[in-house]
C-alpha cells in the first residue's frame, strides 16, 4: 500500500517533499534511502515520523530541512523550493526559518544554558523578543538553571535546553531526530508534553522522529515509513494503536 499525504487547500504547508528520493553509493553498495517520499507538513502541526531502523526517517528529515542533498524530486519550505538555493541562502534559510533537536543534544559546553539558548540568534545577529523567550524559559521549567553550563544539568534539563533553543527565535518549522531517545519516561514526557503545547497553543510546527509509540501518541499525525517509502499514516494516534500497527508490519516483514 502506498499512500501520499498532502494537506487539503485549506492549510497552509510548512514544508512540502515532493517524490523525493535519495541514493548513496554506486553498483554493489547502492542504498535507496529515500524512494519517491511524497508528503506534506502542515502548519501548526505535530506530526511524528515512524518506521525500522534504517527505513529512511533521519534521512527524510535531514532533506526536508536542508542538512543534507538528495537525488532527485524537490522539497518545499513555505514558499521556498531549497533545490532553488544557493549554499549561503540555504544556511540562511536554515538559520532563520528551521529549528532542530538532535538526540544528542549538541549544547555547546563553555555556554551556559540561557548562552545556549540564544545561541542561533546571537550568530544571526536577531535580539530575542524578551517576553516570548520568558515564556519558552519558563514553559520549559529552566528559569532556575539559566546560569548552568550542560555539565552541570541532567539530561533531561540539557534536552530541554535543546528544546527552547529551537523554539527562542519562533522558527517556521522545528524537527526532532528521536528528541527524547536519551530521555527517561518522565522528562520525555516533559519536553514531549512541551512539543506539543507549543502546536497547541502557540501554532508551532513540528516534526519528529521517533521509535516510540508512546512518543508518537503526542503527535497529532504519524507517518510510517519503510525501505524509503511511505507506507501508511495516522491521525490522532494512540500508543496502542500505533503499537498494533508497528506489529503487523513486522508481521508482514516475516512472511514476505
Ligand atoms: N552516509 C551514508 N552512506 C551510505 N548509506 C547511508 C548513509 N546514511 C544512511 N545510509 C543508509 O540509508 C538508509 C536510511 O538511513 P536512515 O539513517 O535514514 O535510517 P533511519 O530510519 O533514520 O534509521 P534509525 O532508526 O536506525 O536511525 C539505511 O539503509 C542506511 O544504511
Ligand atoms: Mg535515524
Amino acid at each position: 500500500m502506498t499512500t501520499t499525504p498532502t494537506a487539503g487547500p485549506t492549510t497552509a504547508v510548512a514544508a512540502r517533499a515532493t517524490e523525493l528520493s535519495k541514493t548513496y553509493g554506486q553498483g554493489e553498495t547502492r542504498v535507496v534511502a529515500l524512494d519517491r517520499v511524497s508528503v506534506d507538513f502542515r502548519q501548526a502541526e505535530f506530526t511524528a515520523i515512524m518506521g525500522p531502523s534504517g527505513s529512511g526517517k533521519s534521512t527524510l528529515m535531514h532533506c526536508v530541512a536542508g542538512l543534507d542533498t538528495f537525488s532527485s524530486g524537490s522539497v518545499r519550505i513555505g514558499d521556498t523550493e531549497l533545490g532553488s538555493l544557493k549554499d549561503k541562502q540555504l544556511t540562511k534559510l536554515r538559520r532563520d526559518k528551521i529549528g532542530f533537536i538532535f538526540q544528542a543534544f549538541n549544547l555547546l559546553p563553555t555556554l551556559t544554558a540561557l548562552e545556549n539558548i540564544t545561541l542561533p540568534m546571537d550568530i544571526a545577529g536577531r535580539k530575542p523578543d524578551k517576553a516570548w523567550l520568558d515564556r519558552v524559559i519558563d514553559m520549559v521549567g529552566l528559569s532556575g538553571r539559566l546560569s548552568h553550563r550542560p555539565s552541570q544539568l541532567s539530561g533531561g534539563q540539557q534536552q530541554r535546553v535543546a528544546v527552547a533553543r529551537a523554539l527562542a527565535s519562533r522558527p517556521d518549522i522545528i524537527f526532532g531526530d528521536e528528541p527524547t531517545g536519551n530521555l527517561d519516561s518522565r522528562s520525555g514526557a516533559e519536553v514531549l508534553g512541551f512539543l506539543r503545547n507549543s502546536v497547541r497553543e502557540l501554532g508551532q510546527t513540528v516534526v519528529m522522529v521517533t521509535h516510540d509509540p508512546v512518543a508518537a501518541a503526542y503527535s497529532d499525525r504519524v507517518v510510517f515509513l519503510a525501505d524509503g517509502r511511505i507506507v501508511d499514516e495516522m491521525h490522532a494516534p494512540t500508543a496502542d494503536a500505533v503499537l498494533d500497527l508497528m506489529k503487523q508490519f513486522d508481521a508482514k516483514g516475516r512472511t514476505s
